[in-house]
Formats: structure tokens, sequence, C-alpha cells
């Protein structure tokens, strides 16, 4: 079959590029093409038997500055050879599977017992190698894999320990991808990215499938969202009739798994209109769009629809609307205002928490929002303290009565007093 002899690159040469961390490797094609990009970390721990019967455990990372001097490219398999020290090897083999996806199948660590650098009294002289397994797999083709979370390998003598990988193979054109796949333990932490596609992007082209948390597992808390402000304008020369600011947390149910995604308003279209009845707020990032539809019922208004959406971080679409809510009521000439984090039960399956949350649908003037109506949770937490100074005061008060009472008694009945 000429179609694989054609298609087989190979490679034989590949020098070092050293960064602020980790191991960062191009190997190139017979073109001089980059064809397989590495950046990651790796630390080993392997026990050998050294003098006096005792067997001692060697702990060493993978040095910054490594030869990819043997590494081959190919069109369906691929491998990674990166060599340090005195004669130790760390080896990676790709393999696509069925045309769209790739996975790193094995990983052959060599290390030579004679280095004493690494191996101090080690009672062998050989070099011995160990063969496992890696976690890499599902990655999409012409992405990177990306996985900043440790993931700790073991096998009978050698523990290898990888964290803040980035690898490409099947690098087509030369050009390394600007698509990731995460795996599945760094997942839950993706956040949203902006619009601007030519930057790199978090979004997992994956189904997340190797590792998937079971549903008892508590999700790991993200950061808080960054606040958006945004308004709307009726045409371009006047001002805002219709002002929100707030930092916004979505939580989406998705077959028994759980997921909260931070929405970002960098790279946010802002848009929507301001009516006397009704006004319409519309965000839209590069994984969801969300409609906020307000009511004016004479006196009041308030949050009467949502509408939610978009995809996860594992790629899969999810759409959720409620067209009869009554959230964030407030006086019709004024704001509303929850700067606590509140949650709200918007469906069955989707949940959002909002942060410093300050909205004004109707009657802006001058472009500023007018006084504003707290919510109940900020009310309480202004009374706290109030209440705590209150009581004091009593206290004080009954402190203060009691002695003159008893001094008055003590007069009377002629006791010395102090
Ligand atoms: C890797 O090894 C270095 C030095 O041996 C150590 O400082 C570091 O904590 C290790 N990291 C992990 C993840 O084990
Ligand atoms: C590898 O890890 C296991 C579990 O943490 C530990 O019991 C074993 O001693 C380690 N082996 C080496 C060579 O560090
Ligand atoms: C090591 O162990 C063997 C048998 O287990 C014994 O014959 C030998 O004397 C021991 N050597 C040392 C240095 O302890
Ligand atoms: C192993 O290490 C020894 C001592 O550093 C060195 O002489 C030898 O060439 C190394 N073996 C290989 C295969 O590089
Ligand atoms: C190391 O290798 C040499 C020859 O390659 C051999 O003569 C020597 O005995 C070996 N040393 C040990 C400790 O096995
Ligand atoms: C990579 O991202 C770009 C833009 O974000 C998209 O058009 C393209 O389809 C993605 N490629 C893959 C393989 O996911
Ligand atoms: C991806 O997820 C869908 C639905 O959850 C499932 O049907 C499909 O088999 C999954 N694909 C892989 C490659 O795991
Ligand atoms: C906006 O203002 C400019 C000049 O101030 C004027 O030419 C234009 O007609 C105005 N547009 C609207 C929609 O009022
Ligand atoms: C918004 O995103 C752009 C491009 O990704 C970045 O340069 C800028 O610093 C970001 N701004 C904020 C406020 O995060
Ligand atoms: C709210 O609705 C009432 C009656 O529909 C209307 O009179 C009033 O102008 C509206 N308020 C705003 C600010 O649009
Ligand atoms: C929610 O929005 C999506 C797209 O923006 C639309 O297809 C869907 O019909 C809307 N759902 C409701 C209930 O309005
Ligand atoms: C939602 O808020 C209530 C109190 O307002 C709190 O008890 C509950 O834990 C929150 N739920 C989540 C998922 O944060």
């Amino acid at each position: 079959m000429y179609r694989y002899a054609a298609l087989v690159l190979f490679l034989a040469f590949g020098i070092v590029f050293q960064l602020s961390h980790g191991t960062e490797v191009d190997v190139k094609d017979k073109d001089d093409k980059l064809c397989l990009y590495a950046n990651l970390m790796v630390n080993f721990s392997v026990s050998y038997d050294a003098a006096d019967n005792k067997t001692a455990t060697a702990e060493f990372e993978l040095p910054p500055k490594v030869s990819t001097v043997g590494s081959e490219c190919g069109s369906s398999s691929s491998m990674l050879k990166l060599s340090f020290g005195e004669g130790h090897t760390w080896s990676m083999n790709f393999n696509t599977v069925d045309g769209k996806k790739y996975q790193a199948d094995t990983i052959t660590f060599s290390y030579n017992l004679s280095d004493t650098t690494f191996f101090p009294k080690s009672t062998s002289n050989d070099t011995l190698t160990a063969t496992v397994k890696p976690h890499i797999t599902d990655v999409g083709l012409d992405t990177c894999y990306s996985c900043n979370s440790k993931d700790t390998i073991e096998a009978d003598a050698v523990n290898q320990t990888l964290w803040n990988v980035l690898i490409q193979a099947f690098v087509i054109n030369g050009n390394k991808s600007e698509n990731i796949t995460s795996c599945p333990a760094d997942v839950p932490v993706t956040t949203v990215t902006p619009t601007t596609h030519a930057t790199s992007t978090a979004a997992p082209v994956t189904n997340a499938t190797t590792a998937a948390p079971p549903t008892t597992t508590p999700t790991p808390t993200l950061p808080p969202p960054s606040t958006g402000k945004y308004s709307i304008k009726p045409d371009d020369n006047s001002t805002a009739c219709l002002l929100a600011t707030f930092g916004l947390r979505i939580g989406v149910k998705q077959a028994d798994k759980y997921q909260e995604m931070n929405f970002d308003p960098n790279g946010t279209t802002v848009s929507g209109s301001c009516g006397v009845n009704s006004s319409e707020l519309v965000l839209v990032s590069n994984t969801m769009t969300i409609t906020f539809t307000f009511t004016n019922d004479t006196k009041k208004f308030r949050l009467h629809a949502l509408n939610v959406t978009g995809k996860t971080s594992s790629g899969v679409a999810f759409s959720e609307a409620n067209t009869n809510l009554s959230l964030w009521e407030a006086a019709v000439s004024s704001s509303y205002m929850c700067n606590k984090e509140q949650n709200y039960t918007i469906t069955g399956l989707l949940t959002i928490f909002t942060f410093d949350l300050q909205v004004q649908p109707f009657g802006v003037k001058k472009g500023v929002f007018s006084t504003a109506e707290e919510c109940q949770a900020d009310a309480e937490s202004f009374l706290v303290p109030i209440a705590v100074g209150v009581s004091l005061l009593v206290l004080i008060l009954i402190v203060l009565l009691a002695y003159f009472i008893g001094r008055k008694r003590n007069m009377a009945t002629g006791y010395e007093s102090f």
C-alpha cells in the first residue's frame, strides 16, 4: 500500500525549547514543519536495589533540557521520544482513532541504573524499562490535549506524575491548534471564553467520559464570576433606557451530571429593547445566549422570563426557559439591587447565581440607576449590626439602672457602697 509509504513521514531531529516551566519541545518533520508539540511536567519515583540489601527510592523530574532525537511523526501513529541525562528515555506513542480522534497508547520509560546521580549505590548497572498506559484518550484531531491536573500512573517499580500537560500530536500544516481538548479532571473548572476566536479557547471537545465524577462528588468551587455592566440605548444619540450590572453563574443539570459555569462578560454582545410594558436584555457570549424579559405592571417591574441556551464545557447543548417568573421586583421608577450571592431555580435543570446585582429595566433617567430597592438578604445583613447595637444599648441601660437602684437601697439601709 503506497498510501502508508507516502504518508509516513519520518523525523530525525528536534532540539529543545526551554521555558519557564515544564519541558517544552517542538518535533519537526522532514520538511522542517512542526508535527508534534509537547509541553509537560513529569515527576518520577523509582524504587531500586541499593547496597546493603536495601531498597532505595529515587525521585527526580523530567529536566527542561531534553533531546527529541528518535521522535517520529506519521499520519496515523506518532512517537514523542525524550532523552535526558545518562541514557534515560521517556516516550509516548500516539495513534489516531476513526480518523477523528487520537490517543496516547503507551508511555515507555527506560532508566539507566548506572547513573549514580539519580540512582546512588545501585547494585545493578542495567537499563530497565517500565511500560504503562496513559489516560489520554478521545482527543479531537487538530486539537491540543490539555491537562493541568496531576495524573499519577503507577507501575511496579516506577510511579510517574504528569501535570501541566499540553500536547498536540498530528499537527496539521505545521500550525499548532488553538482548540483544546481538556482532560476530564480539568473540565469542571472551565470558564467561558470571549468571542474573539483567534486566541486560544478552553472549550473541550470530548465527552468527558473516562473519569466523569459521580453525581455525589461536590463540584469544585468556581471563582466568583466577573461583574458585567450592560446597557441598552433606544438609539445612538440618547442615554441608556435599561441598565443591568451583575456577575452571573449558570448551573445546568444534564443526564444526572450537574455543572456550573461562570458567564464571562468580556466579549459579550449586548442587545435588547425598552418598551412601556416590556423590556428585553439579550447577552450573547460564544458559549451562551441569555434573554432576560422584564415586565412593568404599572407600579412594579419584575423579571418575567429567562431563556438560557448554550453548551456546557463538555460540548453538550442545552436550552432552558421559564416565562412565568416573578423575580427582582421593585417599583417602576427605581432599581432592584442585591449584592449578596443569590441562587434562583429557573427550571428543574437550570439554576442561576447572581453576584452584585443591580437592574433597572424601565424609567432610567440620565443614564444612571435610580434609587435602589434592596433585596431581603442585603437588608438583613444591614439589620443585624443594628439589632446587635440596640440590644447592647438596652443591656447597658439595664446595668446602669440596676446599679442606681442598688445604690439607693444601700444608702437607705446604711451599708457602705463602693
Ligand atoms: C516534583 O518533584 C519536585 C522535586 O523533586 C518537587 O518539588 C515537586 O513537589 C514534585 N511535584 C509533584 C507534583 O510531585
Ligand atoms: C507508587 O505509589 C504507591 C501509592 O501511592 C506507593 O505505595 C508506592 O510506594 C509508590 N512507588 C514508588 C516507586 O514510589
Ligand atoms: C543480603 O542478603 C543475603 C540473603 O538474603 C545475605 O546472604 C547477605 O549476607 C546480605 N548482605 C548484606 C550486606 O546484608
Ligand atoms: C548509563 O550510565 C553510565 C554511567 O553514567 C554510562 O556510562 C552509560 O553509557 C549509560 N548507558 C546508556 C545506555 O547510555
Ligand atoms: C557493571 O557492568 C560491568 C560490565 O558491563 C560489569 O563488569 C560489572 O560487574 C557490573 N557491575 C555491577 C554492580 O553489576
Ligand atoms: C477550532 O475552533 C474554530 C473556531 O473556534 C472552529 O471553527 C473549528 O471548527 C474548531 N476545530 C475543531 C477541530 O474543533
Ligand atoms: C458522547 O455522549 C453521548 C451522549 O451522552 C453518547 O451517546 C456518546 O456515545 C458519547 N461518545 C463517546 C465517544 O463517548
Ligand atoms: C444623532 O446626532 C447627530 C449629530 O449630533 C445627528 O446628525 C443624527 O441625526 C442624530 N441621530 C438620531 C437618530 O437622532
Ligand atoms: C478580554 O479579553 C481580551 C482578549 O481575550 C483580553 O485581551 C482582555 O484583557 C480581556 N479583558 C478583561 C477585562 O478581562
Ligand atoms: C409602566 O406601565 C404603565 C401602565 O402600563 C405606564 O403608564 C408607565 O408609563 C410604564 N412605566 C414605564 C417607566 O414605562
Ligand atoms: C429560547 O431561545 C432559543 C434560542 O435563542 C429559542 O430557540 C427558544 O425557542 C427559546 N425558548 C423559549 C421558551 O422562548
Ligand atoms: C441557595 O441559597 C440558599 C439560601 O439563600 C442556600 O441555603 C442554598 O445552599 C443555595 N444553594 C446553592 C446550590 O448554592
